[in-house]
């Protein structure tokens, strides 16, 4: 049996790895927090402004962060996604050091509905559960807040629709094309074999340093906390 060459490289930096597995145990929190109501409200709002801390900081780390962070790296055209699905259902390889043009795509829709759900959270009221409002629900009409709630409650399907698609095509990649992007995820490593065709160099990647990611996280959670503030 052939060896597997097990040389690795560093693929994502330790921001964004902590970013992704903290918001999926936040994810979890607020979900849970949701579904139980009453005193576990208070939880379920701290979870969110943490969530919309997380996400506000993942978006400037995706202008300024290490390569496979930045939206450049991984946003590309459909052209480049439609070749990346031949790859994927055919019996090709496909090799990437970061997002490959699909999960790029995902990633960003995932951000932004995550985006999306927390901020109709910030405007959402519920009365069964003895008027748990938002903090800036008082700062808007009441249909508004109505309209928010509604959606607030409607979006977490579709959220989590997403997130089954995404586990399964990391599930896919994992049994189909033996190629363990979750492992990665955690370790910040990949196979050589995964990023990079035998013979040819390994990509260049720029990592950013960590300071930077947790002034950028400082600043995130300032600017929640105003808006948190502004509801009073
Ligand atoms: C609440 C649930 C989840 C959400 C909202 C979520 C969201 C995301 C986001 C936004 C990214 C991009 C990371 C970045 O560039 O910063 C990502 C990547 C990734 N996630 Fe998740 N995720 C969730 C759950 C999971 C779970 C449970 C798994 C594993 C079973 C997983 C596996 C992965 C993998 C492997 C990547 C990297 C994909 C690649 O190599 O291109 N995710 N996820």
């Amino acid at each position: 049996m052939a060896e597997k060459n097990e040389r690795k490289i560093r693929v994502w930096d330790l921001p964004v790895r902590l970013f992704h597995w903290t918001l999926v145990i936040l994810m979890v929190v607020s979900y849970f927090t949701a579904r139980a109501g009453g005193e576990w409200m208070k939880f379920h709002f701290w979870s969110g402004y943490a969530i919309l801390t997380l996400v506000l900081f993942r978006i400037a780390w995706g202008f300024i962060g290490s390569t496979t962070a930045r939206f450049a790296d991984f946003v590309r055209g459909p052209a480049a996604a439609i070749g990346h699905l031949r790859d994927l259902l055919g019996s090709g390889r496909p090799r990437e050091a970061g997002h490959n043009p699909l999960g790029g795509a995902m990633v960003v829709a995932l951000l932004l509905a995550v985006l999306l759900q927390a901020s109709a959270g910030l405007f959402s009221a519920d009365t069964d559960m003895g008027t748990v409002n938002g903090p800036l629900a008082l700062l808007v009409a009441d249909k508004w807040i109505e309209r928010a709630t509604a959606f607030h409650k409607f979006w977490i399907n579709v959220l989590l629709w997403m997130v089954a698609l995404h586990v399964l095509a990391a599930i896919i990649y994992l049994v189909w094309k033996r190629q363990n992007l979750i492992g990665a995820m955690l370790t910040g490593r990949k196979p050589f074999d995964d990023v990079v065709p035998p013979g040819k160099p390994a990509p260049v990647l720029v990592f950013v340093s960590n300071r930077l990611a947790v002034s950028l996280l400082l600043a995130a959670a300032a600017i929640v906390y105003f808006i948190v503030r502004v509801g009073g």
